[in-house]
C-alpha cells in the first residue's frame, strides 16, 4: 500500500473543511491542501483573523493549530491534484432541480467535473476518495471517467469514505467518530488503497472503529444511516401529533420509550421538523434509487419519512394561526432562530424558512433573530422560499434584528424555531412586560420552562403537549 504523504481535498465546504483540517491536525506528517473554485470561501479560510466561512464549535482552534504548517487552502485545484497521493472529493451533491429525476435524484455534475479535472491534470497515480454523499454506484461512474481519461503510467484507485459528522458537533465527531467507513473494490489494488486510507485515520481513530466494506455497501450505508436517523425524528413527530390530540406528553413518552436498550435514547426529540442539507436530500435519493430498481413499495416507505416532516412543519404553522384566534394577518410574530439547528450558521432546509413562508402567506409581520446566521443569507433563503414575491415586498413584512429581546418587543407571539441555548436564558419576565397581551409563546423545540412561562402569564404551546396536562 502507498504511504500517504500529501492529501488534496476538493471542496472547502461544511464537510471538506472540517474533515481535512482535523486530518491535518492529527497527522502532522501529512501535507493537506483544501481547494475550492469559490475564491471568497478560500479567502475566508485563509483570513488572518481566522474569520472562517462556517461556524462550528472548536473549528477555529483546529485551523489555528495547523494552518500554514501542514494545512493549506487554495484555489489552485490543478496543482493540489498533481501533488497529492490521495484526493478527497467533497463537493456538493444537491437534489436535481430539473431534468430526469428532478426533485429526487442527486445532481452529480459537481462530482463529475471534479473527477474529470483529476483525470485531466493528474500526472501520477492517485487514490481518489468519494467523500460526498452520492447514490449507490457513483464510484463506478467515477472510476469509468478516470480510467477512460488516464495518462499512461497513471492508475486510479477509487474508495468510498462517507462522512458521518453532524454539523454543530463536527469537531467532536471527527475527533472521536463512532466509526470510519471505507469501501473499496475487493481486488488486491482496492484493498491496498483501502489500507492506505486506513493508515491515515489510524493516527487517531482506534482500528476497531475503522470498518472496511465493499464500495456499494459503503455508499448505501451513508444513505441508510441518514434515512434511519430521520425516520426516528419523523416517528417521534408523528407521535407528538397524537400527544397534542390526547393530552399525553411526548417528552415523557420518548423518554420512556428510549429507556428500552433496543431503542436507545438518542434522536428521539420531537420538534418542528428536521432540516439541514442532508436528511431530505439523502432520503429522496434513496427513494429515487428504489424506484429505479423497480421497488415502489420501498420507495413509498422512505418517502413517508419526508412527508411526515412536511406535515409536522405545516401542523406547527397551523397551530400558530389557530391559537392566535384563527388569524395572523397583520399580527407581529417574533421568530427566534433561523439556522436548521443550534450551533451552526447553516440554514439549508431549515424548518424556520418554511414557518416564515407560511406566516408571510398569511400576511403576518415577522421579526427574525438568529445568533449566527448572516442577514444576507436570510434574505436569500426567504427569496427562494417565496419566488414569486419581489424581495422589496418581503422586506415590508420581515425585519431582522440582533437580539432576542429586540425581536420580541411589542409582538403578539414568539416562535422558537431553533434550539439555541441562549433562548433558554432570555429574561422572559422582561419579554413578557414588553409584549402585546395576551402574549403567546410557541416552542417548536421543547427547550423552554413551560411552568415558569405560564407563571409569568404567557400562553404557551409546545410541540407534543396537549392542553389537558
Ligand atoms: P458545501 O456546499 O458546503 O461545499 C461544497 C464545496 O465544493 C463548495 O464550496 C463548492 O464551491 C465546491 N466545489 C464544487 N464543485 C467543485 C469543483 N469542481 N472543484 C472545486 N470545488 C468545487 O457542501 P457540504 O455541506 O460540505 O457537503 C459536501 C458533501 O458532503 C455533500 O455530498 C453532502 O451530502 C455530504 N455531507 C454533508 C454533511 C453536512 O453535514 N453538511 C455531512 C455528511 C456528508
Amino acid at each position: 500500500p502507498v504511504k500517504v504523504s500529501k492529501i488534496c481535498c476538493i471542496g472547502a465546504g461544511y464537510v471538506g473543511g472540517p474533515t481535512c483540517a482535523v486530518i491535518a491536525l492529527k497527522c502532522p506528517h501529512i501535507q493537506v491542501t483544501i481547494v475550492d473554485l469559490n475564491q471568497a470561501r478560500i479567502d475566508a479560510w485563509n483570513s488572518p483573523d481566522f474569520n472562517v466561512p462556517i461556524y462550528e464549535p472548536g473549528l477555529v482552534d483546529v485551523i489555528r493549530g495547523c494552518r500554514g504548517r501542514n494545512l493549506f487552502f487554495s484555489t489552485d485545484v490543478d496543482k493540489a491534484i498533481q501533488e497529492a497521493d490521495l484526493i478527497f472529493v467533497s463537493v456538493n451533491t444537491p437534489t436535481k432541480k430539473s431534468g430526469v429525476g428532478a426533485g429526487f435524484a442527486a445532481d452529480l455534475h459537481y462530482v463529475e467535473s471534479a473527477t474529470r479535472r483529476i483525470a485531466a491534470v493528474a500526472t501520477s497515480s492517485k487514490i481518489v476518495v468519494e467523500k460526498s454523499t452520492v447514490p449507490c454506484r457513483t464510484a463506478e461512474s467515477m472510476r469509468t471517467i478516470l480510467e477512460a481519461n488516464s495518462k499512461p503510467g497513471c492508475r486510479f484507485d477509487l474508495l468510498s469514505n462517507p462522512e458521518f459528522l453532524a454539523e454543530g458537533t463536527a469537531i467532536n465527531d471527527l475527533f472521536a467518530p463512532d466509526r470510519v467507513l471505507i469501501g473499496s473494490l475487493q481486488t488486491q489494488e482496492g484493498k491496498d488503497a483501502c489500507a492506505s486510507l486506513t493508515e491515515v485515520y489510524a493516527n487517531w481513530v482506534p482500528r476497531e472503529r475503522i470498518l472496511t466494506v465493499g464500495l456499494w455497501s459503503s455508499e448505501l450505508t451513508k444513505l441508510a444511516a441518514n434515512a434511519m436517523l430521520a425516520q426516528r425524528i419523523s416517528s417521534v413527530n408523528a407521535l407528538s401529533a397524537i400527544c397534542e390530540a390526547t393530552g399525553a406528553n411526548i417528552e415523557e413518552v420518548a423518554n420512556a420509550v428510549g429507556f428500552d436498550s433496543r431503542i436507545g435514547p438518542k434522536f428521539l426529540r420531537a420538534s418542528v421538523g428536521f432540516g439541514g442539507s442532508c436528511f431530505q436530500k439523502d432520503i429522496l435519493n434513496l427513494v429515487y434509487l428504489s424506484e429505479s430498481l423497480h421497488l415502489p413499495e420501498v420507495a413509498a416507505y422512505w418517502r413517508q419519512v419526508v412527508e411526515m416532516n412536511e406535515y409536522q412543519k405545516a401542523r406547527f404553522s397551523k397551530t400558530v394561526v389557530d391559537t392566535l384566534f384563527n388569524t395572523i394577518t397583520g399580527k407581529h410574530i417574533a421568530v427566534l432562530g433561523f439556522a436548521f439547528k443550534a450551533d451552526t450558521g447553516d440554514t439549508r432546509e431549515s424548518a424556520a424558512i418554511t414557518l416564515i413562508r407560511d406566516f408571510l402567506s398569511e400576511r403576518a409581520y415577522v421579526t427574525i433573530y438568529d445568533p449566527k446566521v448572516e442577514e444576507a443569507q436570510i434574505w436569500q433563503d426567504l427569496q427562494e422560499a417565496c419566488p414569486t414575491t419581489p424581495l422589496d415586498s418581503i422586506k415590508k413584512y420581515v425585519t431582522i434584528v440582533h437580539s432576542a429581546l429586540e425581536a420580541c418587543k411589542q409582538k403578539e407571539a414568539i416562535v422558537i424555531a431553533t434550539e439555541w441555548k441562549e433562548f433558554k436564558e432570555i429574561n422572559w419576565q422582561t419579554v413578557y412586560d414588553q409584549m402585546t397581551k395576551p402574549a403567546f409563546v410557541f416552542d417548536g423545540r421543547m427547550i423552554l420552562d413551560v411552568v415558569q412561562l405560564k407563571k409569568i402569564g404567557f400562553t404557551v404551546k409546545v410541540i407534543g403537549r396537549g392542553d389537558r396536562l
